[in-house]
């Protein structure tokens, strides 16, 4: 089974990333993947979201989608709040454009189930380099930097309760997976291990590490061990770790866009293509920040 894999394409709300976003669809469409998984980040628009993912499905093939926390960003002009977001229109927006919503149950492919959800954070991926009082944390802001969920998520959820809740739709999910499946891959935003993440011992970048992921959710995975592969996004720098018999890694593109609008290159090292037929097999993976050096979006 052949699996194309991205996220974080954050398109840009002025049009100018239809033609990666085009790019991104040939490129995955020419791997001929069984499975196309997209991680989260489009956008916090749910009309962008809608028409990306309709332009982004795959022909002949699983196409599935986890929101990431841009996607549940609460929208002044509609009304929606996160939980409007997460618990329906995004999946009602999955299900128009053919992108099945893991977070409402998961997806049964031949022999391998696809778990997943948004996935949380907890601080448990806090730097220990610096100490940094909890209350910062909680308050997503030290020393002028801010988080900006803090701004744009408004379910009444701690980031605790909200990382709970989604262990337990996990324990769940997994609990019931039929015995006929012999693999299981994981699907999330946010990350599962805090190997997946980029210490870099410089703050504000640690500081926001603590943002990144929950280890709680990857102690789940770890007692299931039909799960080969966990697959995410947020973190913007590209990783794959081996963590027992778990391969975790980070697909995403980023904020950055070429200047020569030579979008090709970028949706290439963006798409990660992985064979699970004899164990986990990565046929293409670039690590690291594919958009370094690139300028940011105009428009953000
Ligand atoms: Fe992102
Ligand atoms: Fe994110």
């Amino acid at each position: 089974m052949k699996i194309a894999a991205v996220s974080d394409i954050h398109v840009a709300p002025d049009g100018s990333d239809k033609e990666l976003v085009k790019e991104i669809h040939v490129i995955a469409s020419d791997y001929e993947p069984d499975v196309f998984v997209i991680a989260g980040d489009i956008s916090d628009d749910s009309k962008i979201l809608s028409e990306t993912l309709a332009t982004l499905r795959l022909k002949n093939c699983v196409n599935l989608y986890v929101p990431g926390n841009h996607d549940i960003w609460f929208e002044k002009e509609t009304g929606l709040s996160s939980l409007d977001k997460y618990s329906t229109v995004i999946g009602k927006i999955c299900q128009k454009t053919g992108f099945a919503y893991l977070p409402d149950e998961p997806e049964i492919v031949s022999d391998t189930a696809f778990v997943g959800s948004i996935g949380w954070y907890d601080y448990s991926f806090r730097s220990e380099e610096f100490d940094i009082p909890e209350e910062c944390f909680e308050s997503k802001e030290f020393k002028g930097s801010i988080w900006y969920d803090v701004f744009s998520v408004d379910w009444e959820f701690s980031d605790r309760e909200a990382t709970d809740l989604f262990n337990r739709k996990l324990q769940y999910d997994l609990s019931v997976l039929p015995d006929a499946v012999e693999k299981v891959v994981y699907v999330s935003h946010h990350l599962p291990f805090r190997e997946m993440t980029l210490y870099k011992n410089i703050l504000p970048w640690d500081f926001f590490s603590a943002f990144m992921g929950a280890t709680s959710t990857g102690q789940i995975l770890q007692e299931e061990e039909r799960v080969v592969l966990a697959i995410a996004g947020h973190s913007h720098i590209r990783k794959i770790q081996k963590i027992e018999q778990i391969t975790a890694m980070t697909v995403p593109i980023g904020y950055g866009r070429p200047e020569n609008g030579e979008y090709e290159s970028l949706a290439k090292s963006g798409i990660a293509l992985i064979d699970l037929n004899n164990g986990v097999e990565i046929l293409e993976f670039v690590t690291g920040d594919i958009c370094e050096g690139m300028p940011y979006q105009s428009t953000r």
